[in-house]
């Protein structure tokens, strides 16, 4: 049996930097208030998923030792890619210089855990190295009027490569989950911007990460005493809380960026991963819990026994 495992990974973020202080210029709110209710103080802005994609992307590859020939697939999940037609993904695969087949894939803020848990599916079917990318520009589609999303959203993107080198599973269990009754608590209309019922969107929110964890650590085998890192989406450190409380889990575990990106989407969990692993906050044989929601509403979480890549 083929088995997956993370061998690379790297991030980027555009060079505008947008702080609280200047969201209380142009809409009626405080640092104060945004630090106190979400958790953010500054986010990157103004950057283009393709751009950002394949820079994390250039330098995932440079970490494995890839070589453009030898990526087998790229799947990027976003939310906002540069056009509607072509997909981003074609655009970067274009840019990297691989030879491979390229897809974006939508699954709002869960998008990178659905990708990941693709990737380690395609892998297990033959292939051997894969290309997976969160990446969103939420600036692009953010009604900068309206203090109620305005304040949450940054762009960036988290690359990680997925390669057909491992012993034994890494992903030990996952759960991916889909209500698209909630569909519009959350959404952006063709050439618009996003609308958000906030309050609904958070009590919801928590309650789909705690399932969603739970499915995933259940098929898994495990219990969330055994879980070392809990990377969940950065949208709200409060939902992070939340959560986390019901599921026994201490805040300490967890891997947490928001305050200096906010809420980026696609590549919120890859930007604390990446965060997280060069902090070299897990040993081999730890236990991670990736776990997101988003806009459907999705919600997808995974557990992977941390299997470092050999240099
Ligand atoms: N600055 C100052 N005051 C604000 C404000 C802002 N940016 N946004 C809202 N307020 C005000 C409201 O008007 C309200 O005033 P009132 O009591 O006089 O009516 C008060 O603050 C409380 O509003 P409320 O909506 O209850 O705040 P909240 O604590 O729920 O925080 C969010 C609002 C949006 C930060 C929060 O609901 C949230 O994070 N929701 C989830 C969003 C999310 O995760 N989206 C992405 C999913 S992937």
């Amino acid at each position: 049996m083929s088995h997956g495992r993370i061998t690379g990974w790297a991030t980027n973020l555009p060079d505008r930097v947008l702080t609280n202080d200047e969201l209380a210029q142009m809409v009626d709110t405080s640092d104060e208030w945004i630090t106190a209710r979400t958790g953010i103080k500054t986010r990157h802005i103004d950057g283009k998923v393709t751009e950002m994609s394949a820079a994390a992307a250039l330098d995932a590859m440079k970490m494995a030792g890839v070589s453009p020939d030898q990526i087998d697939l790229l799947l990027l999940a976003t939310i906002s890619p540069d056009q509607q037609i072509p997909a981003s993904a074609s655009v970067i695969q274009d840019s990297l210089g691989l030879s491979c087949g390229a897809f974006d894939l939508n699954a709002a803020c869960s998008g990178f855990v659905y990708g990941l848990v693709t990737a380690m599916q395609f892998i297990q079917g033959g292939m051997e190295r894969i290309l997976v990318i969160g990446s969103d520009s939420l600036s692009s589609i953010t009604n900068w009027e309206d203090r109620g999303t305005c304040i949450l959203f940054g762009d960036g993107a988290g690359a990680v490569i997925v390669e057909n080198s491992a012993d034994k599973p890494s992903l030990l269990g996952w759960d991916l989950m889909s209500s698209g009754d909630a569909a519009d608590l959350l959404y952006c209309e063709h050439g618009d911007n996003i609308v958000m019922d906030g309050q609904a969107v958070f009590r919801k929110a928590v309650l789909a990460m705690e399932a969603a964890a739970i499915n995933a650590m259940d098929k898994a085998g495990v219990t969330s005493d055994q879980i070392k890192l809990v990377v969940p989406h950065q949208a709200n450190v409060r939902i992070i809380e939340s959560a986390l409380k019901r599921l026994d889990i201490p805040i300490e575990k967890a891997a947490l960026v928001l305050n200096y990106t906010g809420n980026t989407s696609a590549a919120s969990i890859p930007l604390a991963l990446v965060d997280a692993l060069n902090a070299e906050r897990v040993d081999s044989g730890d236990l991670i819990l990736l776990v997101g929601f988003g806009a459907g509403m999705t919600s997808a979480a995974a557990v992977v026994r941390w299997d470092p890549p050999t240099i």
